[in-house]
């Protein structure tokens, strides 16, 4: 099987900036409980009338600038996503029509916050067999449209963003590989996390709205133990599966909701934070995006250099996780 490697990044992280002391305004919060429960300093925003589409495609073709592609060279788009434009059709669909990739097969995966690490997951298989050859894999979010801004559980944690990779199949002396990937989800624990109002069980009304139901809804709790065993779980059935030790990991990039979830995550994984790629508290949770904008900031910034090994786990709404492993 020919490799698969990560030819470029991209992202993009509306200028908006919401500090702390936004909510202080709104809800009984403080800007100490915000950091000190959360990490989160200031998170980021769309301006009103933007959509995902908006931030998504300046991420994609920042990540095609770099692989030296052209949209019409890319036969998959896959964005992971649960903030679509629009039901339908998918934010893929949209992208693919606003860039120009016009020789695509494009769609969505809803998977919330591991959205990205699904995307890889599924890109993998499409290209393994050889019938796909350059795929963009987006995740991107506008979770500050789904927020209540009455309920300090929630508002304080989110923001927006879109971070994006292209992918082909490795060419010789090139080192990068996409390693491994590995999803999981138990629908049992749905009720934990969820926006329950717009779908087809709560349809758009006035009494959805007046209820609140297409906000977020989440036992915040409950959500932090499932996050830190479904991502150590899953970081470390993909390093022993692969037969990499956890020092051999050069960068570990988790899902960036709360930095005391990622210190957890890495303490149990024995990652040191040294290694660990923060961002949350600049961007907050920006659900699918919180991995490849942090991928293609540290790939900017030159922390990422090309070869270095790579580890990144997520989880989210569904309950969903997993995680991948590439060499850069
Ligand atoms: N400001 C002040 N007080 C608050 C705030 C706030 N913004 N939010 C909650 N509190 C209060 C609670 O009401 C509670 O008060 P009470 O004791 O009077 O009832 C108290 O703080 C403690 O609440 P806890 O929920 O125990 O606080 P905790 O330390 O667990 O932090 C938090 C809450 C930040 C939500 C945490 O549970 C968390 O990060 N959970 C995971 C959230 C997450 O990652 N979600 C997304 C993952 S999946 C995805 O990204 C879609």
């Amino acid at each position: 099987m020919e490799k698969i490697n990560i030819k470029g990044t991209g992202s993009f992280i509306p200028q908006k900036v919401v500090p702390n002391s936004y909510f202080e305004g709104l809800v009984d919060t403080s800007n100490e409980w915000i950091i000190s429960r959360t990490g989160i300093h200031e998170r980021r925003m769309i301006l009103p009338g933007q959509a995902l589409t908006d931030i998504a495609v300046p991420a994609s073709e920042r990540a095609l600038e770099m692989a030296g592609l052209s949209p019409e060279e890319l036969d998959l788009i896959i964005v992971g996503t649960s903030t679509a434009d629009m039901l339908s059709p998918s934010a893929g669909c949209i992208l693919q029509h606003k860039i120009g990739a016009c020789n695509a097969v494009a769609f969505d995966v809803n998977a919330a916050c591991p959205g990205f690490i699904y995307g890889l997951t599924v890109a993998q298989k499409f290209m393994q067999d050889g019938s796909h050859r350059l795929a963009l894999v987006v995740g991107g979010e506008i979770v500050s449209q789904r927020i209540d801004y009455q309920d300090r559980a929630t508002c304080v944690l989110f923001g927006d963003g879109a971070g994006a990779v292209v992918l082909g199949h490795s060419k010789e002396g090139e080192d990068g590989e996409l390693i491994s990937t590995q999803i999981q989800s138990d629908g049992n624990l749905w009720g934990l996390l969820n926006v329950p109002g717009g779908g087809s069980l709560n349809p758009p009304t006035y009494r959805m709205i007046d209820e609140g139901l297409h906000y977020v809804k989440m036992q915040g709790n409950e959500v932090f133990k499932h996050a830190v065993r479904s991502m150590v779980d899953a970081a470390r059935k993909t390093m022993n599966s692969n037969g990499v030790p956890k020092k051999k990991i050069d960068w570990f990039i988790p899902h960036q909701a709360n930095i005391r979830i990622m210190e957890v995550v890495a303490k149990q994984l024995e990652i040191p934070m040294e290694k660990v790629i923060v961002t949350v508290h600049k961007y907050g949770n920006t659900s699918a995006a919180t991995i490849p904008t942090a991928l293609d900031e540290a790939v900017r910034s030159g922390q990422i250099q090309r070869g270095d090994l790579v580890l990144v786990a997520s989880f989210g709404a569904g309950f969903t996780w997993g995680a991948a492993l590439f060499r850069f």
